[in-house]
């Protein structure tokens, strides 16, 4: 018989992440401060870039749920990060309405001008390319989505080549 497996070590949240955590769960009464968790997790990927899962289970101590429960939330949204990304991540809508407006097209050509594949970070740590779901702007495809927040419509092969040039100048120009 197999051992009992080990609950995971938890993160240690610094005090103003806590803080932070403390006025999104002060929205909610008491007894459901666990609807909170999308909120928390949005600031742990805010803060570390990515969700990690000793994160998850601070996220589910803090909140008094099972850290299976704040996995699901995890892993249902594009958004959450599982694993470290780059400074850019770019997520290309591949679902049916793009797919038949050049989305597999602007993704493909996307791997071909970093030299990864779908899932991938670039050498330098620039870019994350990732598929994605329906990103709600169907009528504008090809659409891309920066870093979870900036939409990009109409995504010709120029218009990806300007956006990936313009986001490595720009951080040439912070150095
Ligand atoms: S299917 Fe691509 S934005 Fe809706």
């Amino acid at each position: 018989m197999s051992a009992a497996t080990p609950s995971l070590q938890s993160v240690a949240f610094s005090e103003a992440t806590l803080a932070r955590f403390a006025r999104e769960v002060a929205k909610y009464p008491p007894d459901q401060k666990q609807s909170a968790v999308m909120a928390c997790l949005s600031i742990v990927q805010q803060e570390q870039g990515w969700v990690s899962p000793a994160a998850e289970q601070g996220v589910a101590d803090i909140l008094g749920m099972p850290v299976m429960a704040v996995h699901e939330v995890t892993t249902f949204y594009n958004m959450y990060n599982q694993q470290p990304v780059g400074r850019f991540k770019l997520n290309v809508c591949t679902n049916l309405p793009c797919a038949l407006r050049d989305g597999e097209h602007a993704l493909q050509h996307l791997e071909r001008r970093l030299g990864i594949q779908k899932g991938q970070t670039t050498a330098d740590g620039l870019f994350t390319l990732q598929q994605s779901e329906c990103l709600g702007a169907c009528a504008d495809s090809p659409v891309l989505l920066v870093n979870d927040r900036h939409m990009c419509s109409f995504m010709s092969t120029d218009k990806l080549d300007q956006l990936i040039d313009g986001l490595r100048a720009a951080t040439k120009e912070e150095a």
